[in-house]
């Protein structure tokens, strides 16, 4: 096993699960997309693993301001984008390897003007690429019914009405701002939170974030962008942060390695599909001890693998194949 160190001492964001990421692609060589770029960790990390060029992509325009202090050190091993990651087909083809860490930087999380903390107060904003609609506009203007699908579907909340129809009362009253304002309003629906328990809003936190960020559609459009751009044998190396997002990237390996069982009786038999990948670890993997006690925010990542075979052209899955939750008959955008 290797132990790189990695040169992120002093990174506002710890880069999660890249040594087991490393040390499962190792040796690494060849050009790779990282998609989410962040601080730049797994950037810097596949360079000094032994990539030649890394094609690294963010839809946050903020983190290209961080990377100015170092990406010169890589000349031109590093070329910077700023987009949605449903976009990678635009930058690479053929390439050796694609890394996805979805979810927030610490940067983002840990910056109240962002508006995506639930602790700190700051604009009900959410959004990563700072454009477009925000979480206020949601709650405020959004239909009950609609906003009480995202909290139960995008957070599995099972007091999605009930919080639903608190927002709508209270923006009635009053527009909402702030993140406290609404955490406050949904912490009030809700029982007192048990020791060691997560914050009440934890989970209309999220759900409100996936919305504005349309996460789940960039993640559905990314996996066949991912698989379009693979060379034959190159690697997708995604880390999930919850159970919908690890359900999303299980199933799809699963269905284009030919391993998922069949969901009904009608479906074509599985041994006839076509496999487009092989999956490299079964069981998700999970950050070591040292990992989750020098980073508790590693404790819920978890890592999925897949080789890309050679055999299949890319083709379609539907979203609800993979477990999408669709809101009032489309993805919620
Ligand atoms: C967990 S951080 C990545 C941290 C990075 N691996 C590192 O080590 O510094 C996730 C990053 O992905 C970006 N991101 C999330 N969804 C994205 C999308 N659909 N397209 C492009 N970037 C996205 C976020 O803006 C954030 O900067």
């Amino acid at each position: 096993m290797i132990n790189m160190q990695f040169p992120v001492s002093n990174s506002p964001h710890i880069p999660v699960l890249i040594e087991p990421i490393i040390n499962l692609i190792s040796p690494v060589s060849g050009c790779w997309l990282d998609g989410t770029f962040g601080a730049g960790g797994y950037t810097r990390a596949l360079l000094e693993a032994g990539a030649e060029k890394v094609i690294s992509i963010d839809r946050d325009p903020q983190v290209f301001d961080l990377a100015k202090t170092w990406v010169s050190n890589y000349s031109d091993k590093i070329e910077l984008h700023n987009d949605k990651f449903s976009n990678l087909g635009k930058y690479g083809s053929d390439l050796d390897g694609i890394v996805l860490d979805l979810g927030l930087s610490s940067m983002q999380i840990d910056e109240a003007s962002r508006g995506f903390s639930f602790m700190k107060d700051g604009p009900l904003d959410m959004r990563m690429s700072k454009s477009g609609p925000s979480a206020a506009d949601l709650v405020n203007t959004s239909p009950e019914s609609e906003i009480a699908n995202i909290l139960y579907f995008f957070g599995e909340e099972r007091s999605s009405r009930r919080i639903a129809n608190a927002i709508v009362t209270r923006r009635a009253e009053r527009p909402f701002v702030s993140t406290l304002d609404l955490s406050n309003v949904i912490e009030n629906c809700l029982p007192r939170k048990k020791p060691g328990a997560s914050h009440p809003a934890t989970r209309s936190f999220q759900a409100l974030r996936i919305a504005i960020n349309d996460e789940f559609t960039e993640l559905y459009e990314a996996l066949f962008a991912a698989e379009k751009a693979l060379r034959s044998g190159g690697i997708l190396a995604i880390v999930t942060f919850h159970s919908l997002e690890d359900r999303i990237v299980k199933r799809f390996f699963q269905l284009r390695s030919g391993s998922a069982g069949n969901s009904n009786r009608y479906a074509p038999e599985l041994k006839n599909r076509p496999k487009h990948f092989q999956i490299v670890n079964r069981k998700a993997i999970i950050p070591p001890d040292q990992e989750l006690s020098n980073n508790p925010r590693s404790r819920s990542a978890k890592l999925r693998m897949a080789k890309r075979l050679s055999s299949e052209p890319s083709s379609s899955l539907l979203p609800s194949q993979l477990g999408i939750p669709a809101i009032q008959g489309k993805h919620y955008a």
